[in-house]
């Protein structure tokens, strides 16, 4: 009988095939993928402003050329992945409307305050750790585009992680006030990173139909507990106290169990009444408009250079 398009769609990400820009697909299929690379594109790029608070403040010439090229790399992430999004059939344009408008979502985690030096190395270990859990499995998510987007991406974000641990470990190995600086940070990234993952499967609207479409790989749940497992050992190295009086090693399973998350915290995060939400969205409004000119003198001269070439 004539399969119709729907179960042939189906039957190709069954078999684990790529889909690309130019294959039919579902509409929705196609919305959510647009819904989800683009709030990851503009996460990289808001993600850049916690950071970028420390580059003039850096303790050294070392770690400020490492802080660059970390902020640097997240901006490239966002462009590749709004260059991935396009191939959906949405302009960079509108993408940059939503984000400035407000309509758009980008991750909670970008909208807490770096209030010290030693929250650099929180951000590298905790949120881009959590980033990494996070788009790992993504590296093999049914559309092309994103699959090959997040290749790229994970590379880079091995470096982010590394050098978030060594300034932890720094300090603590430094002084008391220096091992007291990282626990602090400690006590406030810990749990807005284990939200940065995702609300509960029971309680995520999309994490059934993004697993049949294969969009995710792992379920929220399963990369909050492998960001957990992970990362607790790192802590004790460090020898840093998680602020999770329920932490607890279960021989059973293998795995920590940990205290209840306050998702109240992250709803109100999410819906823009968090610490930092208006500050970011004024920064990225403001550098939107600041750069106007920018963009302006850049299409000029390629218009002057496109007549060069047809005169
Ligand atoms: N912050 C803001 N909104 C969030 C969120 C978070 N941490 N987690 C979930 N949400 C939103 C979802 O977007 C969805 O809202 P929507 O329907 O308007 O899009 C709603 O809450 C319900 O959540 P779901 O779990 O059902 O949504 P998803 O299936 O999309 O799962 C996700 C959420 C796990 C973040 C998934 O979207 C994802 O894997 N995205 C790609 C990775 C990403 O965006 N990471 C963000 C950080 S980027 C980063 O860290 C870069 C590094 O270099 C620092």
């Amino acid at each position: 009988e004539i399969k119709n398009l729907e179960d042939i769609f189906e039957q190709r990400i069954a078999n684990d095939e790529k889909i690309e820009p130019k294959d039919w697909m579902p509409e929705k299929y196609r919305k959510t993928h647009i819904r989800q690379m683009s709030q990851h594109a503009h996460s990289e790029i808001v993600g850049m402003l916690p950071e970028g608070n420390w580059i003039s403040r850096a303790p050294s010439l070392r770690r400020k050329v490492a802080l660059l090229a970390k902020v640097q790399d997240e901006a490239g992430h966002g462009l590749y992945l709004y260059s991935a999004c396009e191939t959906l059939g949405v302009s960079r344009e509108e993408l940059y409307r939503q984000l400035h408008s407000g309509e758009a979502k980008y991750s909670s985690i970008f909208n807490y305050p770096t209030l010290t030096w030693a929250d650099m190395g929180a951000i590298g270990w905790l949120v881009d750790g959590a980033a990494i859990i996070n788009q790992v499995p993504l590296c093999n998510t049914s559309y092309g585009p994103y699959a090959r987007a997040m290749v790229r991406v994970c590379k880079e974000e091995s470096f982010h992680q590394r050098q978030g641990y060594e300034i932890m470990l720094t300090l603590c190995n430094g002084t008391p006030e220096q091992k007291e600086m990282a626990q602090d940070a400690l006590n406030r990234w810990w749990w807005p990173s284990l939200m940065m993952l995702g609300p509960t499967d029971d309680a995520s609207v999309h994490t059934e139909q993004s697993m049949k479409w294969k969009l995710k790989r792992k379920t929220n749940d399963e990369l909050r507990q492998q960001f957990i497992d992970q990362t607790v050992p790192q802590a004790d190295i460090l020898g840093l106290t998680i602020p999770d009086p329920d932490l607890k090693f279960n021989e059973e399973t293998g795995s920590y169990d940990f205290g209840e998350i306050d998702w109240d915290e992250f709803w109100q995060v999410v819906k823009g009444h968090g610490p930092c939400n208006k500050e970011r969205m004024n920064a990225r409004v403001n550098a939107w408009n600041e750069g106007e000119w920018v963009r302006d003198a850049a299409v000029a001269y390629a218009e002057k250079q496109e007549n060069k070439k047809v005169a």
